[in-house]
């Protein structure tokens, strides 16, 4: 770090202060005892969200009127390659190649057939092919970090994909995502559109992340996190990740705003 950023940044907080916000959230949220499944839209360490969480009441919407506007896709519109984030370019990306695979349900525990999941992350190094991140960190030419597939008829999706690296960002002084996959869902209907974040199990990050943290209970952050699967894994190949989503009920999994990290 040069002398520059150690002082422009001399008025952002510091790991150990949204550490000690983190903490005296968990706790005042353990003694309360009433269990959350979602984000927090307000959550304090997390610092944008002060700004951007909404104080009025939500409105209602007009379905019929939101789906006019709503996408219509097909089975023709999706390729096959799509799911395979590997392929998009002439050469192989960097990294450690995976397969994250997994099954799309609803409340119920039934499949959700025919689903389009689309998914953008960050390359091995950590670093997003958009300009507005300017993490210093090597561009894959050979990899974009964006894919989609549909459901098949038991709500499977699969990706063949590179897992992501640890970033920074700018929440506070030497603030780190853990490695992450954004997904995104249309659920049955528009107004069910739902996006998220999987992690990867056991990331040291855990416990220093905001965004992770605003899910402040431990069985609802665990919804978030694959499972290593060795029957995924394929020989000489890959390894292999599940993660199940679910859309709605008492154990949905944890949904966030459009604009994260
Ligand atoms: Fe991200």
């Amino acid at each position: 770090m040069n002398d520059n950023r150690a002082s422009s940044d001399a008025a952002v907080s510091t790991q150990a202060e949204v550490s000690e916000e983190i903490r005296q959230i968990t706790k005042a949220y353990e003694r309360d005892g009433v269990e959350e499944t979602q984000p927090r839209l307000d959550y304090p360490p997390y610092r944008s969200s002060v700004l951007r969480h909404p104080t009025k009441d939500l409105h209602h919407a007009d379905p019929e009127g939101i789906e006019l506007w709503a996408p219509v896709f097909g089975h023709q519109d999706v390729d096959p390659l799509e799911a395979d984030l590997t392929l998009q370019h002439r050469g192989e990306p960097v990294g450690e190649r995976m397969i994250v695979t997994g099954r799309v349900l609803d409340g119920d525990g039934r499949p959700v057939r025919h689903q389009l999941v689309e998914i953008w992350q960050a390359n091995a190094g950590g670093r997003y092919i958009h300009k507005r991140d300017q993490h210093p960190a090597a561009i894959d030419p050979n990899f974009t970090g964006v894919g989609r597939c549909l459901t098949d008829a038991d709500g499977n999706y699969s990706f063949t994909t590179i897992k992501p690296g640890p970033y920074p960002w700018k929440n506070h002084r030497n603030a780190w995502r853990p490695a992450h996959i954004h997904f995104s869902l249309f659920g049955t209907e528009f107004t069910q559109r739902m996006i998220t974040q999987m992690y990867f199990p056991g990331d040291p990050l855990f416990a220093l992340d905001p965004i992770y943290q605003a899910i402040t209970d431990q069985r609802a952050r665990d919804r978030l996190v694959a499972t290593y699967d060795h029957d995924v894994t394929q020989h000489e190949w890959c390894t292999g990740y599940r993660w199940d989503i679910v859309l709605t009920g008492t154990h949905r999994t944890p949904l966030e705003e459009e604009d994260h990290a």
